[in-house]
């Protein structure tokens, strides 16, 4: 825990009560209220968790002000320019950068992982063919927990490490296997002579009938949206895994739960949603349609794919998102994308109106990854579980670090109720 230099004092009526303050290494001082119920018998209330510090961390750091993220303190567009996912992967769980020879064994090891257990394919046949692979993926990565007795004890640091390569090994195998099964295709097995997000590639488009060659600017391209997606601090479905956690619940139980939260339109499933957003926008002309629409109190349209939480400036990750569409899109020879046509002018729309620039909505991470995986020949039903895919290290890195703090306890928030006060029960005969 930080140091407590400093002292918040809380008056009112005839309370008064000293709270200790914590200096972080970066982003603003935080009020330790952990024992302010005991001192004061008042609760905070904070439901959106907007003014809240729910943990004490190392991993990432957002300053949404000066729209920074920072994995371990390095900069999230050197690592997407200088780095690739796996040596991503190893900073966030480890904490540096690895050495050539740490980053040769941590890729061996998770290429080793990446087949599951055979029997697994019996609970992709209990699905519906158009089921949303997001579905799939809840239901059996949380079955994993049926398989791999070996690394569910989360009190054995070697069985923590171990389920935590499972996962990263295998989530991509998962979601490869979710959208196979989605288009009536057979399963095409991991390659251990492919680089990580070759090999997700290689798994979704290969066809057993004939010879697959992954293309080395769609895999840079894959390994980038990988990268971007990695871990933000604490996010829904991040504070989702951290609260799962607590309880102590299996390392696959923990990370199913934050699959789940991802799912939502306002977080993981806004890639989906922006991608249909811009095609139901369609043409540039209808663009002010929608802006109206979504400066409009009374209409619950939101413009998918802007605004955030925290930054209230450019999304860092959105800057390299947009400049790695440029690059996949000419390659494709689909540079005249009409969708990403939308997309540019409407963000330019946006950027130049108003109500945008006052309340600081700025286009997000998820505003062009749906246009660069679309163009990969992805369906829509794909973005969210390639952001879950990407996003399971970071919810690994965090569960990790969760439980290697000795506060650790059970989260349990209290409320504002305001509800009924005790009442007697009423026999049906009397109401
Ligand atoms: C992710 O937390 C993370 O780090 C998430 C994430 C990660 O990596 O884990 O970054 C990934 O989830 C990115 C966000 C993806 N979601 C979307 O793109 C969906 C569209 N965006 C909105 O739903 C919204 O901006 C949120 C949910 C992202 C943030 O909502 P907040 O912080 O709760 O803000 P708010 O709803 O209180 O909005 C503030 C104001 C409101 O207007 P007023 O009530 O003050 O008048 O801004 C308006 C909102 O109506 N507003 C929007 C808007 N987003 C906010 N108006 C129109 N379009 C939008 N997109």
């Amino acid at each position: 825990m930080a140091d407590n230099k400093k002292t918040a004092t809380l008056e009112f009526g005839d309370t008064r009560v000293d709270l200790p303050m914590y200096s972080p290494t970066a982003g603003p001082d935080v009020i330790d209220i952990s024992k302010l119920y005991a001192q004061a018998g008042v609760f905070t209330y904070d439901p959106g968790f907007t003014s809240t510090a729910s943990c004490d961390s190392t991993i990432t750091y957002i300053d949404g002000i000066k729209g920074e993220l920072l994995h371990r303190g390095y900069p999230i567009d050197q690592l997407a320019e200088k780095s690739h996912y796996l040596e991503v992967c190893y900073l966030l769980l480890y904490g540096e950068l690895p050495s050539a020879a740490q980053l040769e064994a941590f890729e061996n090891r998770v290429t080793r992982h990446t087949m599951v257990h055979e029997q697994m394919h019996n609970f992709f046949r209990g699905f519906r063919r158009d089921a949303h692979p997001m579905a799939t993926m809840v239901g059996v990565v949380g079955a994993m927990s049926a398989f791999y007795h070996d690394s569910l004890d989360i009190n054995d640091p070697d069985q923590r490490e171990v389920a935590s390569v499972r996962m990263i090994a295998k989530l991509p195998t998962i979601a490869a296997m979710a959208y196979k099964y989605s288009i009536g295709q057979p399963f095409i097995y991991p390659r251990n002579d492919l680089d990580y997000s070759a090999n997700f590639l290689q798994m979704c488009f290969a066809v057993p009938a004939e010879d697959y060659e992954v293309n080395p600017i769609l895999s840079r391209a894959m390994d980038r949206i990988l990268t971007l997606h990695a871990d933000h601090e604490q996010n829904a479905s991040t504070s989702t895994v951290r609260l799962a956690g607590s309880s102590g619940a299996n390392p696959f139980a923990c990370i199913a739960a934050g699959i789940a939260c991802l799912w939502g339109p306002s977080h993981g499933g806004a890639n989906q949603a922006c991608l249909e957003m811009l095609k139901e926008i369609g043409t540039p002309d209808r663009i002010p349609e929608f802006i109206a629409r979504a400066k409009d109190k009374e209409d619950p349209f939101r413009l998918m794919g802007f605004g955030h939480r925290v930054y209230k400036n450019f999304d860092p990750r959105a800057k390299v998102m947009k400049q790695s569409a440029d690059e996949v899109l000419d390659l494709l020879g689909v540079e005249d994308n009409p969708v990403l046509q939308v997309a540019k002018e409407l963000e330019a729309a946006a950027l130049a109106d108003p109500y945008f620039a006052d309340k600081k909505l700025f286009p997000n991470v998820d505003f062009y990854s749906g246009i660069i995986l679309e163009a990969m020949g992805f369906p829509t039903s794909m973005f969210t579980p390639i952001f879950a895919l990407s996003r399971t290290v970071g919810w690994i890195s965090q569960w990790k670090e969760m439980l290697g703090d000795p506060g650790q306890k059970i989260g349990r928030p209290r409320q504002l109720y305001l509800g009924e006060t005790m009442r007697n029960y009423v026999d049906v005969e009397d109401r």
